[in-house]
């Protein structure tokens, strides 16, 4: 295995150690092989674009206790979604969430679209949020790349240049290490390594599954990574 092909170590260390979290459940989250519900992963993605994971929990599972499917949420009371998003900030997320659930009721039958370019044409759903949806509700082979992800790529390959200039060398290495048969369990592997063990600051190098092909880890200087553009 060349030093890009990390993808299995990581995968063996998501088996033991992912994050249970609510939008990866379906419903039992140790059904292993069994996708989660498009309608979640899409709800807890937004919620997620600005917003940490501890927070986003209890609004999730208000949203789906209220709202459980699609067709649901597209037939409530604008009024009432907002009044449930509140807290969570930007609220032009709020609108286009229920356009877009409004749109997939009507237009698509209440099933999301299970490709990139199809979820992109969808009200809030951008690059980051249609590449997340297509990889972990679809098991597309998209390469998802958000902030903890460009950390963990930029140290794994010791990429000098800085962000946002790296960006299409980030999304090369992830696609190029994307393992074909688990590409939502990748992109979830790569956030949780990023959130737990590849942090920010005192990144935890002796607990990683991929530190044995990690060049910042190599050469000490995991923390310089990711360079940023001065302002
Ligand atoms: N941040 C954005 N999407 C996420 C996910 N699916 N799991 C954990 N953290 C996330």
């Amino acid at each position: 295995a060349s030093s890009t092909d990390f993808s299995r170590p990581l995968l063996a260390w998501y088996d033991r150690h992912h994050r249970s979290l609510p939008w990866r459940t379906p419903p039992d989250e140790t059904k292993l092989g069994v996708l989660p519900d498009p309608y979640r992963v899409w709800l807890s993605e937004v919620m997620l674009q600005q917003t940490t994971v501890g927070a986003v929990k209890r609004y999730f599972e208000a949203f789906t206790d209220a709202w459980p499917t699609v067709e649901a949420l597209a037939t409530a009371e604008t009024d009432d979604v907002m009044k449930a998003w509140a807290g969570l900030g930007y609220y032009s997320r709020a609108r286009n969430l229920k356009k877009c659930a409004e749109t997939v009721a009507s237009e698509y039958g209440g099933r999301f679209p299970d490709t990139e370019a199809g979820l992109k044409t969808l009200p809030g759903i951008g690059d980051y949020t249609a590449a997340a949806i297509a990889a972990i509700a679809f098991n597309r082979p998209a390469a998802v790349v958000d902030g903890n992800i460009e950390r963990v790529i930029t140290r794994l390959h010791a990429i000098e240049t800085p962000l946002p200039q790296a960006k299409p060398e980030i999304r090369a290495r992830v696609a190029q290490a994307l393992p074909h048969d688990r590409p939502g369990d990748f992109a979830q592997a790569m956030m949780d390594l990023g959130a737990t063990i590849c942090t920010p600051r005192r990144p935890a190098c002796v607990l990683c599954p991929i530190a044995d092909g990690c060049t910042a880890r190599r050469e000490g200087t995991a923390e310089r990574f990711p360079v940023k553009a001065p302002k």
